[in-house]
C-alpha cells in the first residue's frame, strides 16, 4: 500500500501504527505528497520509508504533475492507493493507472459537503449528525462508491476544530479497519456497491 498525504498525516500515522502488526496483513511501501515540510511526510520518514514529493507549481501543467505522481507511485507497485487527507484531485493518467485501487477518506457524511471543507460546511449547515466517508476515488469530487461510513454528532458548542478532530478519531478507526478488510479479503464494486471478499 502506498499512501498520498498533505498534512498532519494522522491517518498515515494510523496506518503505520496498524501494520507493525503482521496480522493486519498491509504494509506501507512508501509515502507521497504534493508539497514540503508536513508532519505527514516526517512520519514517513521516521518510520523509515521512501519518500516523494511532487508540488503542482513545479510543473508546466496540471495533466505533467499527474504523470509524474502517477509515475512515482508506480515505481513503489502498490496494490493499493491511500489518499489520507492529500488535497488534490488525482488526474486522468493517475486514475488510468491506479482507479479502481485508490480510496480516499473524507471528513463528512456523502455525498453530503464534498470538497476541502466538510467540517466547515457541516457545522455552518447546522446538521446535529455528520462524520466520514471512505470511497474508491472516481473522476469526480469525494464522489465515488462508498466503502464506509463512520457517523459523529456534532456538540453544542462545537467549532471547526473540535468538530473535525472529533470527526478524525471515528475516521482513523474507519481507515485502519476498512483498509486492512481490503488488503486481505479483496472487495469488488457492482452498481456503486462496495463489497469485501472476492
Ligand atoms: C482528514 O480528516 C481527511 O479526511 C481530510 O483531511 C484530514 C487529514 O488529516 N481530507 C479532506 O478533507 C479531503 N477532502 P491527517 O493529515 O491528520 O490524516
Amino acid at each position: 500500500m502506498l499512501v498520498l498525504v498533505s498534512g498532519a498525516g494522522t491517518n498515515l500515522q494510523a496506518l503505520l501504527d496498524a501494520s507493525r502488526d503482521p496480522e493486519y496483513g498491509v504494509e506501507v511501501v512508501a509515502v507521497g505528497a504534493d508539497r514540503d515540510d508536513i508532519e505527514g511526510l516526517a512520519r514517513a520518514e521516521r518510520a523509515g520509508l521512501p519518500t516523494f514529493v511532487h508540488r503542482v507549481k513545479d510543473f508546466a501543467s496540471r495533466e505533467a504533475w499527474d504523470a509524474e505522481l502517477t509515475a512515482s507511485c508506480a515505481k513503489h507497485q502498490p496494490d493499493l492507493i491511500v489518499l489520507a487527507g492529500f488535497m488534490k484531485l488525482t488526474g486522468q493518467a493517475f486514475l488510468g493507472e491506479f482507479g479502481g485501487r485508490t480510496v480516499n477518506t473524507h471528513p463528512a457524511l456523502s455525498p453530503a459537503f464534498p470538497g476541502m471543507d466538510g467540517p466547515a460546511a457541516a457545522l455552518a449547515y447546522g446538521v446535529k449528525v455528520t462524520g466520514a466517508t471512505l470511497f474508491v476515488v472516481d473522476a469526480g469530487v469525494d464522489s465515488g462508491p462508498v466503502v464506509d461510513q463512520t457517523a459523529v454528532r456534532v456538540e453544542e458548542g462545537d467549532d471547526v476544530e473540535s468538530l473535525h478532530e472529533r470527526i478524525k478519531v471515528a475516521e482513523r478507526a474507519m481507515l485502519v479497519r476498512c483498509v486492512g478488510r481490503m488488503a486481505r479479503e479483496g472487495f469488488s464494486i457492482t452498481d456503486r456497491k462496495v463489497r469485501f471478499g472476492q
